[in-house]
């Protein structure tokens, strides 16, 4: 008997586990139900995939889609959209919304909205505050909730945990792996008086080195102290590579293609849309960052998408909000990377899929294998293409990659056996679905 399959992905070169090469891959329902040669098998739809290679689903770990709350930079519904026209699969969404999301009512809610409207699926970040420590044993194994996210810097929304007692309470009650945004308030505010109106260039003098490495040299002790697990987002310094390299028993390390790809260098052509928080800084830190992806220190990529309009943007520094759309540029800029030679395929998918799985302890995703969600991203590594603002789909609607080619492109998006994007249109109607975390969470 032969076999039947909804659909079969076929003659694509696979990238997963088990090494890199030509396999089938049969999906009945969401599920990876067979990989290998299946030509004698049938199915109800059959992709041909030659000449193109197969990704396990991306999972960009830290997004900001705005709602409830700032929706004229985004919802759940187009940040989604961008998502799955980058070829991100699912993603982790940040609490600073309005209300910020703090509660069970508020997580409920966000969830309730991301339901069946989102087009990749999701969870979400809770944010740990002075107020809901008590809550927090609760609140981070909800449904749809990825763990808590502290701010201990204060950056766009009025999430902060500034002192070192507020974030001990906090990673005494956390079980998961709780995330900062590892600036050190104090600092910042010692320093405000460096910002020079109207020169964007002068943000990473005001939130400097210093002010990131000691936040994060604090972060470490407290978890040490508390005997609890971290992840510190967005590594903007070479210092803190090298430090972070000597405690990865208790940290992990995030990423993201600004750090990678842009520098203080290019202030001169993006003025405040480079203004980002951490800032991206001098070459140098580029640099480093590039080696710690190179030695494992960093475990994987997130875009810290964060969309703010540009007539927003276009305000003088300082009152120009920090934060620049990511997440349907994530894949397209690595992928370019990967075609220059300063990354792998492999490595990419490490951080990207099995790496966001082995750190927040996803359930069923992450590889491509037998058993797990239908969730894959299906890339052309030849493809050269220019981005453009105008293939933004965030309703920010701009990218600093505008007019940046590349080569290397997303053209298919599958979220649990749902052929979401393919070629560059939404081909499925919406059908995002909290993340599933293991059960001993
Ligand atoms: O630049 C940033 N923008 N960094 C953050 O941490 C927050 C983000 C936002 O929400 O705009």
């Amino acid at each position: 008997m032969p076999q039947t399959f909804d659909f079969i992905l076929a003659g694509g070169d696979l990238v997963n586990q088990d090494g890199r090469g030509v396999r089938d891959i049969g999906i009945v329902g969401d599920t990876i139900s067979a990989i290998g040669d299946l030509s004698r098998a049938s199915a109800a739809e059959i992709i041909d995939c030659r000449g193109l290679t197969i990704l396990p689903g991306v999972i960009d770990t830290q997004v900001h889609f705005r709602e409830p709350g700032p929706t004229h930079k985004e919802d759940l519904e187009t940040g989604s959209r961008a998502a799955a026209l980058g070829g991100v699969t699912a993603v982790f969404e940040m609490p600073n919304t309005n209300p910020l999301t703090t509660g069970e009512p508020e997580l409920a809610d966000k969830v309730a909205r991301a339901k069946n409207r989102m087009h990749c699926d999701f969870a979400f970040w809770v944010g740990g505050t002075h107020d809901n420590v008590k809550d927090i044993p609760d609140l981070e194994r909800l449904p749809g909730a990825a763990g808590v996210k502290v701010f201990m810097g204060s950056s766009t929304g009025s999430l902060l945990v500034e002192d070192d007692d507020g974030v001990a309470r906090i990673l005494g009650a956390t079980r998961r792996r709780a995330a900062f945004h590892s600036e050190d308030e104090y600092r910042l505010n010692e320093r405000k008086d460096l910002r020079v109106a109207g020169d964007p260039t002068s943000h990473h003098v005001w939130r400097d080195v210093t002010a990131a490495l000691q936040c994060t040299q604090r972060l470490v002790r407290i978890a040490r102290e508390k005997r609890a697990i971290i992840h510190v987002l967005h590594v903007s310094t070479a210092e803190e590579i090298e430090f972070l390299a000597g405690h990865k028993d208790v940290a992990s390390v995030e990423v993201t293609p600004h750090h990678l790809t842009l520098s203080s260098d290019d202030y001169a052509r993006l003025g405040t849309k480079l203004q980002m928080n951490p800032p991206v800084r001098e070459p140098r830190h580029r640099a480093r960052i590039w080696r710690g992806v190179a030695e494992g220190v960093a475990d994987i990529l997130g875009s810290d998408h964060a969309p703010h309009t540009l007539e927003e943007k276009a305000k003088p520094y300082p009152a120009s909000p920090s934060g620049m759309t990511g997440v349907q540029t994530l894949v397209p800029c690595m992928l370019d990377h990967v075609a220059a030679g300063r990354l792998t395929l492999e490595r990419f998918v490490d951080m990207t899929s099995a790496g966001p799985a082995r750190l927040f302890g996803i359930a069923r995703k992450g590889r491509v294998a037998v058993g797990y969600d239908a969730d894959f991203t299906i890339v052309d590594l030849k493809r050269r293409e220019t981005i453009r603002d105008s293939w933004i789909a965030s309703r920010a609607g701009w990218t600093p990659y505008d007019g940046k080619v590349v080569t290397g492109w997303a053209v298919g998006t599958i979220v649990r056996g749902a052929k979401v994007m393919w070629e560059g249109d939404l081909t499925t109607p919406s059908r995002g679905a909290p993340v599933r975390f293991h059960a001993s969470l």
